[in-house]
C-alpha cells in the first residue's frame, strides 16, 4: 500500500465514523460496553487507559464509569511533553478538569503527581481509524501509539494489554502493516471481539 493509498484509506474510514449519527453512537458505546464489562481482563486490571472520543470514534465512556466505580485506576493519554510524538498518561477521576488541546480534543491537566510511565500500565483501550480482522490497527498516521508502545516488542510480554476498539463499520480486509506497526492484542467493536491467529 503506497503512502498514498493510506492517506485515502484514513480519510474515508474517518468520514465514515464521523457519519454516525448521535443515536448510533450511543447504541455502539453500550454494545462496547456489553462486549467488555464482564471480560476478566477488564475485571482483573488494576491501572487502565482511556481515551476520550474524538470525531466520532467509539466511546469507551461506559467502561471508564464503571471502572472508576469499582475502585480500578484510570488515566487518560495525553502529548508527551518532551518526548517527541508520544503519550503519556495522567490519573482520571470523576469531575476532574479537562481542557482543549491545540487540536480542540479534550485532555485532562498535566499534573506531575499523577503521570504515569506507559509501561505501568495493565491495560489500554486504544482508538483506531481502521482495523482488519488480525488486529492489524491504522491510527491517525502520527504513530504515536506505535512510537509510545514500542518497548512491548522488546519485552515479549502482553503488558499493558493493547485492547483496540472501534466499530465495526472501520473494518477493512486486510491492511498491510509496517515494521514499526504496534498490533493490538484483540480488537473489540461494537458487533464482534476479534484476536490475532497465534503464531
Ligand atoms: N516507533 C517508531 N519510531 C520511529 N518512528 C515511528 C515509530 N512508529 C511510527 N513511526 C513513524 O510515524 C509515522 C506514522 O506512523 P503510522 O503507523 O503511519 O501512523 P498510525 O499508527 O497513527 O496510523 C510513520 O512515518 C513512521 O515512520
Ligand atoms: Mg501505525
Amino acid at each position: 500500500m503506497t503512502p498514498q493509498e493510506r492517506t485515502a484509506l484514513r480519510k474515508s474510514l474517518r468520514h465514515k465514523r464521523r457519519q454516525l449519527s448521535a443515536r448510533e453512537q450511543d447504541e455502539a458505546a453500550a454494545r462496547l460496553y456489553n462486549n467488555i464489562a464482564g471480560q476478566r481482563f477488564f475485571h482483573s486490571a488494576k491501572r487502565i487507559a482511556f481515551y476520550l472520543p474524538n470525531e466520532g470514534e467509539i466511546d469507551p465512556g461506559f467502561l471508564l464509569a464503571a471502572a472508576l466505580a469499582r475502585g480500578q485506576h484510570c488515566y487518560l493519554p495525553l502529548i508527551h511533553p518532551h518526548k517527541k510524538d508520544q503519550l503519556l498518561f495522567v490519573r482520571y477521576r470523576n469531575g476532574d478538569a479537562l481542557r482543549s488541546n491545540r487540536w480542540g480534543i479534550h485532555e485532562p491537566l498535566l499534573r506531575n503527581s499523577s503521570r504515569l510511565s506507559a509501561r505501568v500500565l495493565d491495560l489500554v483501550f486504544v482508538p483506531l481509524v481502521g482495523f482488519d480482522a488480525a488486529c492489524n490497527r491504522l491510527g491517525m498516521g502520527k504513530g504515536f501509539y506505535d512510537r509510545t508502545f514500542r518497548f512491548r516488542a522488546h519485552t515479549g510480554k502482553r503488558r499493558p494489554m493493547l485492547i483496540g476498539v472501534a466499530h465495526e463499520c472501520q473494518r477493512v480486509d486486510a491492511l498491510e502493516s509496517n515494521d514499526w506497526d504496534i498490533r493490538m492484542d484483540k480488537i473489540v467493536s461494537d458487533r464482534q471481539t476479534y484476536q490475532p491467529v497465534p503464531t
